[in-house]
């Protein structure tokens, strides 16, 4: 299967996303603003603010929001599979707050100001607020996905699949923050903390499209490894992105990794080859704590070839994202999608 991705041309930069990606756009922002909680509430006003809607004081706004990818590929999936995509709105709205909530904590955990160009909700309304957010969204989500009605049972195993992703995602977020600082973590434990904290719930995004199509466990199964595989190629981008990335196009500061210490690809892609001399350089330059110190690690990182492994690992992680979508489940066309969309998460420049 690889090889029919190997016949796609490469993305460019400057490309719009495909079509996946945008085609349901207005459907699934509809639905979104449908399933918002009342922006008087304290809690609706942070979430609203958050996903782009109003401005910190409350009034309307057209903020540059979230890509919206993880529900668009629930409804690919879906779709892919021979089901309604309007019937896997629910499930998409829930991957998409789910996914919300990660970054409303995620930006208290990491100490980050900016997100999608804007000041993130704790830079706003403090760390103790922005958890109260972030708790809101994640029930949100379920209380939108387990609403009483129809196709019940297939939305209660969406449900179970993506709550089982959060316990997941939860996790690699523990493992994120308890690498910090260690610049000789193995490649390994990088791999199973990214396939945690971004694979999980990009796996969950898959398979809940798949379980609203009504397919059986195993095939669930293999759609969501396909979306982990493209979770890893999203995170390892990410991580390029936030080393080397223009702060214009991500809307988030590009150091912050490197100020943090954080453990990301290019740190172990560059250990593992790195001489001696350099792997001594890199364990200094993690103990010392100043910008001068953060710039010189990006131009080590560069010099002992971490970026440009960074750099290309994505396509590959993209590649085996969709070697392992089952071309027996799925349309020539379907299969083309996904790999567009895929080759295109490796690509990313925002
Ligand atoms: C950012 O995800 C968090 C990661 C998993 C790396 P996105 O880049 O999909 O965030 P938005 O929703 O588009 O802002
Ligand atoms: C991504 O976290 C995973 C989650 C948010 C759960 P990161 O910390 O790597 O992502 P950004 O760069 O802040 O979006
Ligand atoms: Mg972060
Ligand atoms: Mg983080």
């Amino acid at each position: 299967m690889a090889e029919r991705v190997l016949d796609l041309p490469l993305i460019a930069e400057a490309e719009p996303p495909p079509a996946v990606l945008t085609r349901h756009r207005d459907s699934i922002e509809r639905a979104l603003r449908r399933a918002a909680l009342p922006a008087q509430s304290h809690l609706g006003r942070m979430g609203a603010y958050h996903m782009g809607w109003i401005d910190a004081a409350g009034h309307r706004t057209d903020a540059p929001s979230g890509k919206r990818m993880r529900p668009a590929l629930v409804l690919w999936a879906c779709e892919a599979l021979g089901g309604d995509p309007e019937s896997a709105l629910p499930a998409a709205v829930a991957v998409e707050l789910v996914h919300n909530f990660t970054l409303i904590h995620d930006d208290i955990q990491d100490g980050d100001r900016q997100r999608r160009h804007r000041d993130t909700v704790w830079a706003i309304w403090g760390a103790a607020q922005g958890i109260n957010a972030g708790d809101g969204i994640f029930a949100l989500a379920l209380q939108t996905l387990l609403v009483p009605g129809a196709d019940a049972d297939r939305r209660m195993r969406a449900a179970y699949a993506l709550t089982r992703a959060v316990v997941e995602v939860v996790e690699g977020q523990c493992q994120d923050l308890a690498l910090e600082g260690s610049p000789a973590a193995s490649t390994a434990s990088y791999l199973g903390m990214a396939t945690a904290k971004t694979g999980a719930l990009l796996g969950a995004s898959l398979a809940a499209g798949a379980l609203i199509a009504g397919v059986d466990d195993e095939c669930a199964r293999r759609f969501d490894a396909a979306g982990r595989l493209l979770g890893l190629a999203f995170q390892v981008r990410d991580d390029w992105l936030g080393t080397w990335g223009d702060v214009e196009l991500t809307g988030k500061a590009r150091d912050s990794d490197l100020r943090r210490r954080k453990v990301t690809y290019p740190i172990v892609a560059a250990y593992e080859i790195a001489t001696e001399d350099q792997r001594r350089e890199l364990r200094h330059l993690f103990g010392e704590r100043d910008a001068a110190s953060d710039e010189q690690l990006r131009i080590l990182l560069d010099r002992c070839g971490g970026a440009s492994l960074t750099a290309d690992s994505p396509l590959v992680l993209a590649r085996d994202a969709v070697a392992a979508i089952d071309p027996s489940d799925v349309s020539r066309q379907s299969l083309q999608e996904f790999a567009e969309v895929a080759v295109h998460v490796a690509e990313r420049v925002r």
